[in-house]
């Protein structure tokens, strides 16, 4: 897939936001090594801490279904300013793949893309708790 079609696949997303609370739509589209590309949007909930970011359903689709190494997302709201994974979403990618890279788009489908490590600097990962031990 292009990098066009990848933003594009996190545009047609935003469709399928399930938002009733926050009015705010997200979509995104994330590419592993072997170009298989798992889309997710935010799917919201009336007991609010349940709801689910676009970035982390993507991951959960791609984990799922045996998909660890992802090279990069794209990441789209129809906000005016860049549509950046929140913190949380910034460490679960992170929890896979800390060198992959960050496609932000605006509404208007202009991109600032940053490496993930700029996003979340000196970030805790699986190399604090794998290290000498046996399932690592
Ligand atoms: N949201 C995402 O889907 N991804 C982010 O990284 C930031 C926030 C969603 C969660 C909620 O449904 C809405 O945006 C407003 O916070």
């Amino acid at each position: 897939m292009t990098r066009e079609e990848l933003k594009a696949a996190a545009i047609a997303m935003l469709d399928r936001a399930y938002v009733p609370y926050s009015h705010f739509p997200v979509g995104a589209a994330l590419e592993c090594a072997d170009g298989t590309v798992f889309t997710g949007c935010n799917i919201e909930n009336a007991a609010y801490s349940p709801t689910l970011c676009a970035e982390r359903t993507a991951v959960a689709k791609a984990v799922s279904e045996g998909h660890r190494d992802f090279v990069r997302i794209a990441v789209t709201g129809r906000c005016e300013d860049y549509c950046f994974p929140c913190a949380v979403c910034r460490q679960v990618l992170y929890e896979f793949a800390p060198d992959m890279e960050v496609i932000s788009l605006n509404g208007k489908g202009e991109e600032l893309a940053l490496p993930l490590r700029e996003l979340l600097p000196h970030g805790f990962g699986p190399a604090y708790l794998l290290e000498d031990k046996e399932d690592k």
